[in-house]
């Protein structure tokens, strides 16, 4: 693969616009091309409609782009004609994504994105980025045209914070019309869908092609036990899924509503990938031991991420979803996010077990915030961590779990051991115990392994280091390649406090 990257730089000419826009933006534009994909991310960089211009004229020399991923969100934007036009000359345009979303862009530009959608007649992937953008109307007649493509079977729609509530979710059927569809995402954070809405959901979910690959982005909204119901009889529809995310971090969902969700999911006997996310509900431990009965029945998946990071769930339900997945033939992808639920050291031991048992992760992600791990727990997961023969990348908070230094030493050290070194390591060690001295054991060891990865990233917040610690780390390891650190100190008296 030959990766080229053209990087341009905008400076002011001197005429006082042009300064202007210069200083107010320092624009910076990054093209990434890769034959005939191109990938231009501009996200949060406030170029404004003259930046966008620019962008365009860099844009319009690549007529024969099959690949365009543009990111343009968050930049002040309130036309977007050129951009548009500047897409629709793209005549071998396959995939396209296109952010466009929390942009002050005119209301009756709607009628522009359907004109450019209906001209892509050769597209097959999608992804469509409307956040906060148009009126129900507009979004209705885009909705409209993306259902008329005929060659799209892989779609994306993200529509956060967008008011979907009552019947106004209803525009999503038409999409049913798209008999080729193998694949949908629906990006739908924080739509206020209700009870109602579900209803429409799970029309929707029944009258839809037989999908492979299912995502339903529901954070955020106001889905309870009816609305459960309704998501998983159209779920029923698509039970030959062989992917599934649902995310519905952030809404009511007690153990009576997991359940019903399980139950459905633990028919998809095809799933090899399933992320599940029900973080901040009320699921308890009777809620999890309903995902682990899914669990048993899914003996094909190898990519599995469940997040039940809640306050009202307990050991005992910890320990049903870890013993079923140490029960799964084979994993390579394990996220699991259980933080606030008090699993202790005991936890941190079947943790280690199910790590023995999945020794060919590629991806492992693990988040334990505040979990009261203590020195033993770290010890246990820095063992578990011992056994992994394949890992690329490796994620592990511990932020909050009463760990001092001898945990905090055995975790980086098994780090430090691993056999096959991982590329990407992301490791958080904020609010524990950990002296000066220790601090600094634990970075010699981290810097030992930098040279031979890709990036390190650590994390050491909230700690009661002294300010001479804290400055001489910032001062040894700032200019440390592949390293990215960020340390600072406590005052001792805040944990006199603790
Ligand atoms: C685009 O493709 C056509 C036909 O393959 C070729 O003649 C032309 O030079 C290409 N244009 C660019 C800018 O690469
Ligand atoms: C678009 O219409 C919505 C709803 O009528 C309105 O709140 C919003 O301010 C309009 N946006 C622009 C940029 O005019
Ligand atoms: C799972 O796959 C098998 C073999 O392709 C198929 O016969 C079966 O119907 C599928 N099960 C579901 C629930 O789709
Ligand atoms: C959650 O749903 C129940 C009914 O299922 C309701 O009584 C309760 O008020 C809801 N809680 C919140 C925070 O919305
Ligand atoms: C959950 O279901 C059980 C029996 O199916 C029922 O007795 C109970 O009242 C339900 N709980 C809630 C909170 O709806
Ligand atoms: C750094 O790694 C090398 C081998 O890769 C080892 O010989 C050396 O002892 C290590 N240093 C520390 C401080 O761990
Ligand atoms: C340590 O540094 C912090 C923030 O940089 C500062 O507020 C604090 O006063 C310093 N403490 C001492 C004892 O110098």
């Amino acid at each position: 693969m030959q990766l080229s990257y053209i990087i341009w730089l905008f400076f002011g000419i001197l005429i006082s616009y042009n300064i202007k826009l210069y200083i107010d933006s320092q624009v910076q534009y990054e093209i990434k091309i890769d034959g005939d994909s191109i990938s231009m991310n501009l996200l949060g960089k406030s170029i404004g409609n003259h930046g966008l211009e620019m962008a365009c004229k860099q844009l319009q020399d690549y007529i024969n782009v099959s690949k365009l991923e543009i990111n343009f969100q968050l930049n002040g934007l309130t036309h977007i004609q050129t951009l548009l036009l500047t897409i629709s000359r793209f005549k071998n345009l396959k995939e396209l994504n296109l952010q466009l979303g929390n942009n002050p862009i005119q209301n009756t530009t709607a009628s522009n994105v359907q004109a450019l959608l209906i001209q892509l007649q050769n597209l097959e992937s999608l992804y469509l980025g409307l956040d906060g953008l148009f009126t129900h109307q507009g979004r209705v007649q885009i909705i409209k045209s993306i259902s008329e493509m005929k060659k799209v079977h892989t779609l994306q729609i993200s529509l956060i914070n967008t008011d979907l509530g009552d019947d106004k979710i209803d525009m999503l059927l038409s999409l049913a019309q798209m008999r080729q569809l193998k694949s949908l995402e629906l990006i739908l954070m924080g739509c206020s869908l209700t009870a109602s809405s579900t209803k429409s959901l799970q029309t929707l979910l029944y009258k839809l092609p037989k999908l492979d690959n299912l995502v339903l982005n529901l954070y955020g909204n106001k889905i309870r036990q009816d609305g459960i119901d309704d998501l998983s009889a159209g779920l029923y529809h698509q039970r030959q899924v062989k992917g599934l995310e649902i995310e519905l971090y952030f809404n009511n969902i007690t153990s009576n509503g997991t359940e019903t969700l399980m139950s459905v999911t633990g028919q998809m006997i095809n799933l090899t990938k399933l992320h599940i996310g029900l973080e901040f509900n009320y699921i308890e431990d009777q809620g999890a031991k309903h995902i682990a009965q899914a669990l048993t029945n899914l003996q094909n998946l190898n990519d599995l991420s469940i997040n039940v990071a809640s306050k009202n769930f307990g050991f005992l339900g910890y320990e049903s979803i870890l013993l079923a997945i140490e029960k799964i033939p084979y994993l390579n992808s394990l996220k699991l996010i259980i933080g606030v639920n008090k699993c202790g050291p005991r936890g941190a031991d079947l943790l280690k077990k199910v790590l023995f048992k999945h020794d060919k992760l590629k991806t492992l992600i693990l988040d334990y915030t505040e979990n009261y791990i203590g020195d033993a727990g770290a010890s246990f997961i820095g063992e578990g961590l011992l056994s992994q023969r394949k890992l690329e990348f490796l994620k592990l908070n511990l932020n909050f779990n009463s760990i001092t230094d001898r945990g905090a030493l055995d975790i980086v050290k098994s780090i430090h051991t691993l056999k096959h070194q991982p590329k990407h390591i992301d490791l958080r060690l904020s609010q524990n115990k950990i002296s000066d001295r220790a601090s600094k054991e634990i970075l010699r060891y981290i810097s030992n392994i930098t040279q031979g990865i890709e990036l390190f990233e650590f994390e050491l917040l909230g700690t009661a280091l002294t300010n001479a610690t804290r400055d001489d780390l910032i001062s040894t390891y700032r200019n440390l390649k592949n390293f990215e650190f960020i340390v600072d100190t406590i005052p001792p008296s805040y944990w006199d406090e603790q």
